[in-house]
């Protein structure tokens, strides 16, 4: 392959760009992971985290993808044959689902369209009719990275609550996280799952479970095996600032450096960020005459825009001209999405400039795919980016 000047645009919707100054942060030595500087460090990391999560309990990091931490929010919390209600949002919804029911769970998996987030009618609905309370646990996605649908979570737990159900409530906020506004606490989530290569700007490598009260309790006599995931040694050693094994150590640098970005910039203002830049994509979007993913506008997500692609085009073949002429990748559909949608990440260290050129290259790239558009989506989009300020334009989910 010939050398291609300029920067690389990574816009798929994680893993997202890693920032110089988290890059710098994390080329430094690695220390003794059982010395006192390092005690200082987990500390200060597990305090910052508990900002991100709106969260006073605790949270438990692993040296791990996402899949390690969701693996983790089931075996802390059930035993095999435990019922548990999830739905079918999406790819990561349904590979969440796969996980479960392969631990031994009895999975009642509620279908979906792939075009819309969870309804929290449904949830009541499903709650109410379970009179013996065998529910042990609601599992949603809170941001559906393969769809673009960002289910309301605030919404789903208020459906808990009218049912009197008290299933555990566990949500997935691996693409959200850092980027679209989330309240673990104020919503009374169980175990929120999370990770670094998304709205933390930082390389694949670390999940995240923040854990309440109640989970804590439910983990005491949880049955499903669990010995590198269980909550117990890692709260324990993590008190004293340690690990009961080794920890990614120079992804914690970043970590540390990431947080420290968020805090600068004010979390409520990064959310709005990622809102206005979201909506701009969308805008163009709509004048280039494609259609979004997503069928309910109350569930567009902040941090990526599916975008179908007219019958009869190949959205891995648009995707493809775009990655060798522009040098930009696109997310590619998943499962049942594969070759009709691209996905447009928008989220994690983004700015305008940034969408502009990532929107001029769709805009070119249609045109040399032959891809049936109107022109104009870049105009529009950047005619909204000049008429909006930074205030939020919409009610957080
Ligand atoms: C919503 C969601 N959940 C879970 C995962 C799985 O995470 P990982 O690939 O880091 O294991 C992803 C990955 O993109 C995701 O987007």
């Amino acid at each position: 392959m010939t050398y291609q000047s300029g920067r690389h645009f990574l816009q798929i919707p994680g893993p997202t760009d890693v920032p110089d100054r988290v890059l710098r942060a994390m080329a430094r030595p690695t220390i003794d992971h059982r010395g006192p500087e390092f005690a200082k460090l987990t500390h200060e990391l597990l305090n910052g985290l508990k900002q991100i999560f709106k969260t006073s309990g605790p949270v438990a990091i692993y040296p791990s993808s996402g899949t390690g931490a969701w693996e983790a929010s089931l075996v802390n919390t059930l035993s095999p044959g435990d019922k548990v209600l999830m739905f079918e949002t999406g790819y990561f919804a349904t590979l969440w689902r796969n996980m479960a029911v392969k631990l031994g769970l009895d999975v009642d998996f509620v279908p979906g369209d792939w075009r819309h987030g969870v309804d929290p009618a449904m949830v009541e609905e499903k709650l109410i009719e379970d009179k013996k309370q065998n529910i042990k646990a609601v599992i949603m996605v809170h941001n559906e990275t393969s769809t673009g649908a960002t289910s309301r979570v605030a919404g789903v737990r208020t459906a808990i609550d009218r049912a009197g159900h008290p299933a555990l409530f566990l949500v997935d906020t691996i693409s959200s996280l850092g980027s679209i506004d989330y309240r673990h606490d104020e919503w009374r989530v169980d175990v929120t799952v999370g990770c670094s290569q998304k709205g933390l700007m930082l390389p694949p490598g670390l999940g995240l479970n923040a854990i309440s009260d109640k989970a804590l309790k439910a983990s005491k006599s949880a049955r499903l095996p669990k010995s590198y995931w269980d909550w117990g040694p890692m709260i324990n050693e993590n008190q004293s600032g340690f690990f009961p094994y080794t920890p990614s150590t120079n992804l914690l640098y970043g970590l540390r450096e990431s947080l420290a970005m968020l805090v600068e910039e004010g979390l409520e203002n990064v959310f709005a960020r990622h809102r206005r830049l979201a909506e701009s994509t969308r805008r163009a979007v709509r004048a280039w005459g494609l259609e979004i993913l997503c069928r309910n506008p109350e569930e567009y997500s902040d941090s990526l825009t599916a975008v179908l692609m007219p019958n009869g085009y190949n959205a891995d073949e648009l995707r493809e001209i775009i990655l060798k002429k522009f040098n930009m990748s696109l997310g590619t559909g998943l499962g049942k999405l594969k070759g009709k949608i691209l996905r447009i990440g928008h989220l994690g260290d983004f700015n305008e400039l940034m969408l502009a050129g990532t929107l001029s290259g769709i805009e070119m790239g249609l045109a040399l795919a032959n891809v049936p558009f109107s022109k104009g989506g870049v105009t529009e989009a950047l005619d909204y980016l000049h008429h909006t300020d930074k205030q939020s334009i919409r009610d957080p989910k």
